[in-house]
C-alpha cells in the first residue's frame, strides 16, 4: 500500500483538522510537537503522510500530485483556481467573503461606477464585479489588514473574508454586499481519486459521519 499525503494549511484550520482526523481514529502525534521544526509527518500503520504548508500552497501541491488530498478554506480555493477536485465541506472555518467599505460606498455598488477595491483575493473580486454584477473596478491587491484601504483613501471598498464582523465594526465599516459563504474544505487530486478510489471515498465516508 502507498502512501496517502495530505497537505494542511498551517494554522487554526490545521489544529481543527487534526481534530476531526482524531475522531474517526487518524492520529499523528508527532504533528502535536508545537517546538518540532519537521515538516513532514508519518503514521506508518496507516500509511499516511501529513504536511503543513501556507494555504495558498495547498492547491498547489494538490493540482500536481505532490499532495493526494489537501484541506484549505474555499476562499483559496476559489482565488488559486487549481485543477483539483472539491469533495468536502467540512463545515468549521465558517466565514463570509464579503463586499465591504463605510456605508456611504453603498451608492457606488448601484450605479456601475469604476471604483477601486482592495482585496487579498483579486481573482474572487475580479469574478465578482466583472462576472456577477457587471461592474468595471479597478482591482488592487494587498497582502493583508484589508480593511485599511477604504480608511486611508486607498480604495473606496474592499472584497474581503467577515467572520464576527468586529474588524469592520471597530473601523467604521460595514458589509455592503455578501459574495459567497466560506469554510473548510478537503480536496483532491484527480488522478489520487482514481488510483485511490477505495481509500479516498471511505476517508470521505467516515468523515461525514462525524462532520
Ligand atoms: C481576516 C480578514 C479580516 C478579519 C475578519 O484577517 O481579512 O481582516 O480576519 O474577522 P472578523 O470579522 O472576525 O473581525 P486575518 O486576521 O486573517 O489577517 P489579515 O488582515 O492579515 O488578512
Amino acid at each position: 500500500m502507498r502512501y496517502l499525503t495530505f497537505a494542511l494549511g498551517k494554522g487554526r484550520l490545521a489544529n481543527q483538522t487534526l481534530e476531526l482526523f482524531e475522531k474517526i481514529g487518524i492520529t499523528c502525534e508527532e504533528m502535536k510537537d508545537k517546538n518540532s521544526r519537521k515538516l513532514i509527518f508519518v503514521n506508518e500503520e496507516l500509511k499516511l503522510r501529513f504536511f503543513l504548508s501556507k494555504g495558498p500552497d495547498v492547491p498547489t501541491y494538490v493540482e500536481y500530485g505532490a499532495a493526494d488530498i489537501g484541506v484549505v478554506g474555499r476562499d483559496t480555493i476559489l482565488e488559486e483556481g487549481r485543477k483539483v477536485h472539491e469533495v468536502l465541506d467540512l463545515g468549521y472555518g465558517k466565514c463570509r467573503m464579503c463586499i465591504c467599505g463605510p456605508k456611504e460606498a453603498a451608492p457606488l455598488l448601484k450605479h456601475h461606477e469604476l471604483i477601486r477595491v482592495a482585496s487579498k483575493y483579486p481573482n474572487i473580486a475580479k469574478d465578482y464585479f466583472y462576472n456577477v454584477k457587471h461592474q468595471t473596478v479597478e482591482i488592487i491587491k494587498l497582502n493583508g489588514s484589508i480593511e485599511l484601504a477604504p480608511i486611508v483613501g486607498l480604495s473606496e471598498v474592499i472584497c474581503d473574508i467577515v467572520e464576527t464582523g468586529s474588524t469592520l465594526r471597530e473601523n467604521g465599516l460595514t458589509v455592503l454586499e455578501e459574495v459567497c459563504p466560506l469554510s473548510a474544505r478537503m480536496i483532491v487530486n484527480p488522478v489520487s481519486m482514481r488510483m485511490e478510489s477505495d481509500r479516498i471515498k471511505d476517508l470521505i465516508q467516515r468523515l461525514r459521519t462525524v462532520i
